[in-house]
């Protein structure tokens, strides 16, 4: 019996390798695997096995339907193209991967400073957390100054607060390097301040200074026309206003004209067709001193202006709270 197993697997082994079509392993599968096959047959005759060997011949028997089962799945799966192993299918259709877009606001600092580049300007940092000295002291802000009041400032103790401008950054930029200086200053400033549309506790500034031998007020002017020519579009209109900062003398506000209403008179520019964009003015001597830099020997211009604002002409945007509430679906749309 023992022997008759043995000479069944080589004879399924050698159809096994023969049967190279489906009807092949179809006629395999009827001679050895079927109800009525060989090996079904085979196990019919176990009864007629004497006992003590009984054991040795089912063990067999039970591996010879095994292994010629197996045999067989395999097969048929290699057939039809299918096997026990992973296999990759270069037809599906690709995972979509959603690409991510950069906030407004970085990409309108992105655009200054590119323009800024341009025109010869470093760039230069300082810190959220300042002391009263550098905020205030330093750009000469007199000891009474409304803009020290507890009001707009965010104090932390009694001489450390929230920088409420960037404009301390141009004391650190003086006492960290002799002139001439030329570096523009982007960066988060916060105030004291109700949340609303208009205004908030946190937004963006750009600063800039340039300070050499002899510069005067028409290069502050020749480089504020050409950068808002750059910004938006070379037929705008400007103006300057005189006006009042510590730090600067003389200074002067710079307005463009409102190009949402072509200066007809709208919303945004309050119907008087001009759009105040920014502050400027000749760096005050005290401040010079205070950076290190002789009054006599150096001179140097400044501006700062709000980022949000910018980004919000720019764009069209006419609620500043929507910068700060990361909403993918505002986010999404720049
Ligand atoms: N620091 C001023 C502010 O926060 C803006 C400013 C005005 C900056 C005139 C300047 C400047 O550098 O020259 O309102």
């Amino acid at each position: 019996m023992l022997e008759q197993i043995r000479h069944i697997r080589e004879e399924f082994d050698r159809e096994l390798r023969e049967s190279v079509d489906p009807s092949a392993l179809e006629a395999l599968r009827i001679k050895f695997l079927a109800r009525k096959g060989l090996i079904a047959r085979l196990f019919e005759q176990l009864r007629t096995v004497a006992p003590d060997e009984k054991p040795a011949v089912g063990k067999a028997l039970n591996e010879l339907r095994a292994y010629a089962q197996s045999a067989y799945d395999e097969a048929i799966g290699r057939k039809k193209g299918r096997s026990t192993e992973v296999r990759v299918d270069l037809s599906l259709p690709g995972r979509p991967r959603p690409v991510g877009t950069r906030h407004p606001i970085t990409q309108t600092i992105e655009d200054l400073k590119r323009i800024f580049a341009r025109m010869g300007f470093g760039i230069a940092y300082g810190p959220d957390i300042e002391d009263d000295y550098h905020n205030f002291t330093a750009l000469n802000f007199p000891p009474d100054h409304p803009a020290r009041d507890m009001q707009d400032t965010f104090f932390i103790s009694k001489n450390v607060l929230l920088r409420t401008h960037t404009s301390p950054v141009q004391i650190r930029v003086m006492k960290s390097q002799p002139p001439p200086v030329r570096v523009i200053i982007p960066g988060r400033v916060y105030r004291n301040e109700a949340v609303s549309a208009r205004s908030h506790v946190i937004f963006h500034q750009i600063e800039a200074l340039s300070i050499d031998r002899n510069v005067t007020f028409s290069e502050l002017k020749g480089t504020l026309v050409s950068f808002v020519r750059q910004l938006y579009g070379s037929s705008v209109k400007y103006k300057f206003r005189p006006t009042f900062f510590p730090f600067t003398e003389p200074s002067a506000d710079m307005y463009i004209s409102c190009f949402i209403c072509n200066q007809k008179g709208c919303p945004v520019c309050k119907y008087n067709g001009w759009l105040e964009i920014l502050g400027s003015g000749m760096v005050h001597p005290n401040v010079l001193r205070h950076g290190g830099y002789d009054p006599r020997r150096y001179s140097g211009f400044a501006f700062g202006m709000g980022i949000e604002r910018a980004a919000l002409l720019r764009y069209g945007i006419d609620d500043i709270r929507l910068y700060f509430e990361n909403d993918v679906r505002f986010l999404r749309q720049f």
